[in-house]
């Protein structure tokens, strides 16, 4: 089932990421897929706060550190797989350790490549309509 929503500003997107946390329980992957710039970042700043695991100001891209926890108990992860190639990269870079708890990990650009967990998986598309607009499909 798909579901769709249209946002006009990254604070309306931030927002709706806010209110989209409540729906989600540990373990989990959150997989973001969208063009640069689309706003899987911006979208995370919201899951991230909406969780109560970091404030949205803390949030911040891991494209060069690859991957940022928040949290304590229970850990949020988000990571940016633009650079890594494949599965073994992933283990390489120690990225799995993400698996060793039950926890929320948030994935940029997991469209690159497959993941092999047996953790359930939300997909969530980001798509540019022009100017600040974003279509976010969730399925
Ligand atoms: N409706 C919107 N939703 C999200 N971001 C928006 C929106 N309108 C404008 N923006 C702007 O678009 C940019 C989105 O950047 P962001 O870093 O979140 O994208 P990204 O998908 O994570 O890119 P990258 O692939 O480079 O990591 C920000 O500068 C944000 O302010
Ligand atoms: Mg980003």
């Amino acid at each position: 089932m798909l579901e769709e929503i249209i946002t006009h500003s990254a604070e309306e997107t931030t927002d709706w990421g806010r209110v989209f946390a409540k729906r989600l329980s540990p373990p989990l992957l959150v997989l973001l897929s969208g063009d640069l710039g689309s706003g899987k970042t911006t979208l995370t700043k919201g899951i991230v706060g909406g969780l109560g695991a970091a404030s949205e100001d803390h949030v911040t891209s891991p494209t060069f550190t690859l991957m940022h926890v928040y949290g304590s108990r229970e850990k949020v992860y988000h990571a940016d797989l633009y650079r890594i190639e494949n599965f073994h990269d992933f283990e390489t870079l120690g990225m799995e350790d993400i698996f060793l708890d039950p926890a929320i990990a948030i994935l940029e650009w997991s469209e690159r490549f497959t993941l092999r967990t047996p953790w359930p998986q939300i997909r969530v598309r980001l798509e540019h309509l022009g100017g600040d607009n974003r279509r976010i499909t969730i399925s």
